[in-house]
């Protein structure tokens, strides 16, 4: 996917060959050949000259070309896009095309990745909140702060799949802000957090050292969640995009920051950070049947249009990031949004929000604000409910062929054939095997 020098033309060639009604918009990284004064005004002038419009421009100092900027674009559909990227091209150094529709061997269909190694191929493409801060950042003005955000940057961008996650040192100040935030939010678990939640948080304290005075390192919670249900942890820089994402959850594995919040504010986090993370997401990749549900919306979004990405990235945000569930007749959060906050998991479960039932068709729907709590929040009976639920509605998603994940090989192998269908029914048949055996032991 890092594409340079020769195979850049037909990497163009090959992403660019999308449906004419396609009306998704772009995103390019690319770096200008030169760094001379004008030499982005000048690539510029490629979209301008193409009638291509800009809805988004930024730039960022580059980890792929030494002491350079790179910049990121965002291209409206519209105008000469292919005639742009050629001529852009031949003034870059650098140049990617991210999450693009391309005439493959399945037809026209979104590329996404087969095998767990195909993550590397996008575990770079972040969108925003890497090493660059916005003027309205807590951190924006502090250049120590500042240099720790590239540092760990740095870490995720030359992240490859099956390296161990290294090991980071994290200094008093850091410490400081987590042991603030944990000794708040457990406070609230036993009450407000889920059953499973409650099971597994003790179980991270001894076996990953989480720990008031600890921030825990990513690499022994992969291990330990390899170990309870298979979902591993990869570093990555800032925010993916909604598709590269939930690819990764079809995969059982979870793109995690690492870096921590600004000190000044140890209560808010404009984007996630360890403190989100470890807290809120981690403990329940280690429950079978969260894991589950979590891996069944990854492989519902394989493939599928960008429509459908923005209803499971919704049902995705009203599950995994703010859901709430029944137990016992009680409502519990176990959305990582509310159990890494404390104002909004005593909220969340007060009489103010509106609660509804969890049903995707009506749940991917639904708008949401990101920077104030939720006015509506979803409900599930049970994680392998959820799950059901998110199984059934992906049978209406338009995709010519199902997917199935092979644990033995970590990929995803599209069932397209009758031969692969009498493959299953031979599976089939020995678990049914397996399961007499086992009847006629009890
Ligand atoms: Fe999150």
């Amino acid at each position: 996917m890092v594409i340079t020098g020769n195979n850049i033309h037909d990497s163009v060639e090959r992403k660019l060959s999308f449906k004419s009604e396609d009306n998704a918009s772009i995103w390019l990284i690319f770096a200008p050949k030169t760094d001379a004064v004008g030499s982005l005004a000048s690539c510029l002038n490629f979209f301008t000259k193409h009638n291509v419009y800009l809805v988004h421009i930024e730039s960022r100092s580059s980890t792929r070309v030494q002491s350079k900027y790179e910049f990121v674009v965002e291209c409206a559909p519209g105008g000469d896009l292919k005639q742009a990227i050629q001529n852009l091209q031949q003034n870059s150094s650098y140049l990617n095309i991210i999450s693009r529709a391309y005439e493959n061997d399945l037809g026209t269909t979104p590329w996404f990745p087969q095998k767990i190694r195909d993550l590397d191929y996008f575990s770079n493409h972040i969108l925003s909140c890497g090493s660059e801060l916005n003027a309205d950042h807590p951190g924006f003005t502090d250049t120590n702060y500042r240099a720790r955000r590239k540092y760990f940057a740095d870490i995720a961008l030359k992240y490859k799949h099956g390296h161990p996650i290294p090991i980071v040192e994290y200094t008093d100040e850091e410490k400081k802000t987590w042991g603030i935030v944990f000794n708040q939010l457990i406070r609230l678990y036993p009450t407000h957090a889920c059953r499973e939640f409650n099971y597994i948080f003790p179980l991270l304290m001894q076996n990953c050292n989480y720990r008031e005075d600890n921030i825990p390192q990513l690499e022994d919670i992969s291990n330990f969640l390899k170990d309870s249900t298979g979902f591993t942890v990869r570093p990555v820089a800032g925010l993916l995009a909604s598709r590269d994402f939930l690819a990764g959850l079809a995969f059982r594995v979870y793109h995690s920051t690492q870096y921590i919040r600004h000190p000044s504010k140890p209560f808010y986090t404009p984007e996630p950070d360890i403190c989100h993370e470890v807290l809120g997401h981690v403990p329940l990749f280690a429950d079978p049947d969260f894991a589950a549900f979590s891996q069944q919306i990854g492989l519902a979004s394989l493939g599928v249009s960008d429509d459908y990405i923005m209803k499971l990235a919704t049902c995705y945000w009203f599950t995994v990031e703010f859901g709430l569930c029944r137990q016992k007749g009680k409502i519990k959060a176990y959305g990582a949004g509310l159990l890494s906050s404390y104002g909004e998991l005593e909220y969340c479960l007060s009489d103010k929000p509106e609660l509804r039932p969890f049903e995707p068709i009506k749940t991917g729907e639904q708008s949401y604000p990101i920077t104030e709590y939720q006015p509506v929040y979803y409900v599930a009976e049970s994680f392998e409910d959820a799950k059901n639920k998110i199984l059934e509605y992906s049978q209406t998603i338009p995709r010519d062929f199902t997917v199935q994940y092979n644990p033995y090989t970590q990929a995803v192998d599209l069932i397209t054939s009758k031969s692969q269908v009498e493959g299953l029914v031979k599976k089939i048949n020995n678990d049914v095997q397996l399961l007499q055996n086992t009847l006629k032991k009890l």
